[in-house]
């Protein structure tokens, strides 16, 4: 492609992903009738990778309604291995249940929650996280920074919704993942991001999926 055309197929990339972002339509995207607010593209990249990578522990903080650790825990069911653990502040009632799944309720970055993710962790082989809880840069900022050691080497830390700032698909918002993980691997030269796991064009996580590489760790 000529360097006009490069430039043309990244604009109509950036409006596809804002126009698909301001639709809203992730509020009524279902995983087996249980709301996920995820885009189905990223989707179908976290199942390639969790199966790719053999992962045994999938870390989630933001459970919402429960959709996305559901998908995790089927995918895992699938493998025929592993366990999700998903966090949040508030945890509704009626949240799907699965012998995979164990939600814990609290602050993402509280030090207690962390401690007892420590424990998982220590169990585990191939440890993947993705960051859904606050999305704002300084919240997120911590969230890499105290998730970032639990990650398995070759496997990814992914700060979802960098959609909002990286486009950016939600100006009104401020500064927000994208910012944050711009901060992050300043600090951390292992994480590198991989923008292949964008090649299906839509994402919530542009720029944002981190992959740990052991070459360069620590
Ligand atoms: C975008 S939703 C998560 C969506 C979910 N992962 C899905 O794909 O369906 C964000 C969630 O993060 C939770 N949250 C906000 N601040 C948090 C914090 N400090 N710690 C843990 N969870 C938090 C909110 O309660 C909300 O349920």
């Amino acid at each position: 492609m000529t360097s006009k055309a490069n430039q043309q197929s990244r604009e109509i990339q950036r409006l596809a992903n804002i126009l698909y972002f301001r639709s809203g339509v992730f509020q009524n995207t279902e995983w087996m009738g249980v709301k996920a607010a995820k885009c189905p593209m990223d989707m179908w990249v976290y199942q390639e990778l969790m199966h790719r990578l053999n992962v045994d522990l999938l870390i989630e903080t933001g459970t919402w309604l429960g959709g996305s650790a559901l998908y995790f825990a089927h995918v895992l069911d699938m493998i025929g291995q592993g366990q999700v653990i998903s966090v949040d502040i508030q945890l509704p009632d009626d949240l799907p249940q699965h012998p995979r799944i164990e939600y814990l309720k609290g602050s993402s970055v509280d030090p207690a929650i962390l401690e007892q993710i420590r424990a998982k962790v220590d169990q585990a082989s191939s440890v993947m996280v993705i960051l859904d809880a606050d999305h704002k840069a300084d919240y997120k900022y911590q969230e890499l920074k105290a998730y970032a050691d639990f990650v398995s080497d070759d496997n990814y830390l992914i700060a979802e919704d960098s959609v909002f700032d990286f486009y950016p698909a939600w100006p009104e918002f401020g500064p927000g993942p994208a910012d944050a993980v711009q901060r992050f691997i300043r600090e951390r030269p292992e994480f590198v991001v991989d923008r292949n796991q964008e090649r299906h064009m839509l994402s919530f996580c542009p720029a944002a999926f981190l992959k740990r590489t052991p070459a360069r760790s620590r």
